[in-house]
C-alpha cells in the first residue's frame, strides 16, 4: 500500500505548505512508492510531506524549491560545526581520492582514536562502529561478558537506539503501571517485534531517581546500567551532575558497569562530553555523530580491562566478535579527526552552547509576550519547546518546568499539533526537529533573531487554524 500525502487539520496552513513546498511534494510522491511513509528515519516522517533538501552550508539548509531554511536539526545532532565545515570537506575530498576502503588497517584510525583519547580520559581503550545503535548494541554485550551477568537497567524514556532491548521505553507514552517503581515493565510498554524473551532482561527505572536505581541494582543484579547522556532523547528530562555522579558512586559500590551513551552530548556539551561536566569517570562510553564531523560512525571506549573481551586470548577466555566491513573507514575517520580538532579549541561548544541559551530566553520572551502557553527549556546547545504547559514562566536559564517530573516532561502531544507547528516553522524559514532543536557552532545572533521572527509567525499561523489558542 502507498502512503499518500494527507491533508493537515486545516485548509489555510496546509494551502500555504503546499504551495510554498511544491517540489518536495512531488518528491514525496515518488518516494512514498519507494519507503515506508515515505521516509528514511522514522523523525523525518511529516504530513502532508516533508521538506526535501539540496544542499546544507553553516547554519542553513537549501530545500529542492530554494528555499534558504534556518536549521536545527543539525543533522540529527552531529553537525556541531555547522554543515560542510571547510577544514572537514577538505580532509574528506582528500581522502576520497586516496582510498574509501582499503580492507586493512590504516593510520587515520590510529590519529582518530588518539584525538577521542586526548578529549576523553577514560577512553583507555576504543572500538570503531558505524553508528550509536551499534555502540550500544555493543557497550551491553562487553558489559554482559565482562561480569557473566544478564540484565540491563536503563532509564524510561531515554534513547539508546534502535536494537531489541533498548528500543523498549525509549520514548513516550509510558503506561500506567502497578509496578513497585511507578515505572511500567519492559512487557507492559508496546515494542512490536521485540519479543517476550528480551523482555526479563530489561529492568526501568524511573530518570533521575537514585533511590529506585539502588533498589533495582540489589534485586537484580544487573551487567551494566546505561544512562543517556544529560536525560532522556537530548535531555528532555534533564540529568543534572548531582545526579550522574550518584550514578558512578553507586554502580561502583555495587560492582556493575556503569555505560554513559554520549552519542548526542559526546564532543557537543563540552570537548570532553557529559562526563566532564560531571566529573565522571564512566566503565564505558558510547559516542556517534560529532564524533565523525557529519560522516557515518561510533565508537564505544571505556576501561581496558572491560575493552579487553574484544582481544583475541583475553585472560577471560571469551572473545567478543567484532566485524562490521566499515568500522573505522577512512572517510569518516578523515572528518573526524578534522572535527575534533576544531571540537578541542572549545569554541564550538562555547558558540553553540550561548547561542542555545539565548534562544531559549529569548523565545521565552516571546512566548510570555504572546500570551502561548508554551515554553523553552534545556540545557546545553539543546532547545525543548514544551507546549500546553501549565505552570510559572521561566526565570532562569537551569530552570526545570513542572520540577521536572518525567511524566509532565516525557509526553506524547497532540499529533495534529505537532505535525501543524514544524509546518508552519517551515513556512516561516525554520526547519524544527519534532518539538526540540539543537544549535550548532554556525549559529549567529542574526539566525536567533530571525527564528523568533519565525516562531511568532508560526505561532500566528497556529491561531488563524485554530490549532492554539
Ligand atoms: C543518545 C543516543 N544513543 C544512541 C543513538 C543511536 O545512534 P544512531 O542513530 O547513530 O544509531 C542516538 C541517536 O539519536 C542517541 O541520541
Amino acid at each position: 500500500m502507498s502512503v499518500t500525502a494527507t491533508a493537515l487539520k486545516t485548509s489555510r496552513l496546509d494551502a500555504a505548505y503546499r504551495e510554498k513546498f511544491a517540489g518536495s511534494a512531488k518528491l514525496y510522491e515518488r518516494s512514498s512508492q519507494l519507503f515506508p511513509s515515505g521516509v528514511t528515519h522514522d523523525s523525518r516522517y511529516l504530513q502532508p510531506f516533508p521538506i526535501f533538501a539540496n544542499e546544507a552550508s553553516g547554519s542553513k539548509k537549501i530545500d529542492v524549491d530554494g528555499h534558504e531554511l534556518i536549521d536545527f536539526w543539525t543533522g540529527h545532532g552531529a553537525m556541531l560545526l555547522g554543515h560542510s565545515h571547510p577544514a572537514v570537506v577538505e580532509a574528506v575530498q582528500k581522502q576520497m581520492a586516496k582510498s574509501t576502503h582499503p580492507g586493512a588497517c590504516h593510520e587515520l584510525e590510529i590519529e582518530w582514536a588518539e584525538r577521542i583519547r586526548r578529549l576523553v580520559p577514560s577512553a583507555e581503550r576504543i572500538r570503531f562502529t558505524n553508528s550509536g545503535t551499534e555502540a550500544t548494541l555493543m557497550a551491553l554485550r562487553v558489559a554482559r561478558i565482562a561480569t557473566g551477568r544478564t540484565k540491563v537497567i536503563k532509564f524510561a524514556g531515554h534513547f539508546h537506539g534502535w536494537h531489541d532491548i533498548v528500543i523498549i521505553s525509549s520514548e513516550p507514552p509510558h503506561p500506567a503501571t502497578t509496578s513497585a517503581n511507578g515505572v511500567a515493565t519492559a512487557a507492559e510498554y508496546d515494542t512490536p517485534g521485540v519479543t517476550p524473551g528480551v523482555y526479563g532482561d530489561l529492568v526501568i527505572v524511573p530518570p533521575n531517581d537514585l533511590e529506585a536505581l539502588s533498589k533495582a541494582i540489589d534485586e537484580h543484579q544487573p551487567a551494566c546500567v546505561i544512562h543517556e547522556g544529560n536525560g532522556s532523547r537530548w535531555g528532555a528530562v534533564p540529568a543534572r551532575a548531582n545526579f550522574i555522579r550518584g550514578v558512578r558512586q553507586l554502580t561502583q559500590a555495587k560492582g556493575t558497569v556503569f555505560i554513559l551513551d554520549e552519542v548526542i552530548t559526546g564532543f557537543r556539551v563540552a570537548p570532553g562530553g557529559f562526563q566532564e561536566v560531571c566529573g565522571v569517570v564512566p566503565d564505558l562510553t558510547t559516542f556517534a555523530k560529532v564524533l565523525a564531523g557529519g560522516l557515518p560512525g561510533g565508537a564505544l571506549v571505556g576501561r581496558a580491562d572491560l575493552m579487553q573481551v574484544l582481544a583475541y586470548g583475553n585472560p577471560l577466555g571469551k572473545k567478543m566478535k567484532h566485524p562490521g566491513t566499515y568500522n573505522g573507514n577512512p572517510l569518516s575517520a578523515a572528518a573526524g579527526i578534522a572535527a575534533l580538532d576544531i571540537v578541542a579549541t572549545g569554541v564550538p561548544t562555547r558558540r553553540a552552547n550561548e547561542t542555545a541559551k539565548k534562544l531559549r530566553r529569548d523565545l521565552n520572551e516571546l512566548f510570555a509576550k504572546l500570551s502561548v502557553n508554551w515554553i523553552a527549556y534545556g540545557d546545553f546547545s539543546a532547545i525543548k519547546i514544551l507546549p500546553e504547559y501549565e505552570g510559572p514562566r521561566p526565570d532562569h536559564d537551569d530552570f526545570l518546568p513542572y520540577n521536572g517530573d518525567w511524566r509532565q516532561l516525557d509526553r506524547k502531544f497532540d499529533a495534529a499539533l505537532s505535525q501543524a507547528f514544524r509546518c508552519a516553522l517551515l513556512l516561516g524559514g525554520i526547519d524544527w526537529m519534532g518539538w526540540g532543536g539543537s544549535t550548532s557552532m554556525a549559529h549567529s545572533d542574526e539566525d536567533v533573531e530571525r527564528t523568533v521572527a519565525g516562531f511568532a509567525t508560526a505561532i500566528e499561523w497556529l491561531r488563524g487554524d485554530g490549532f492554539i489558542q
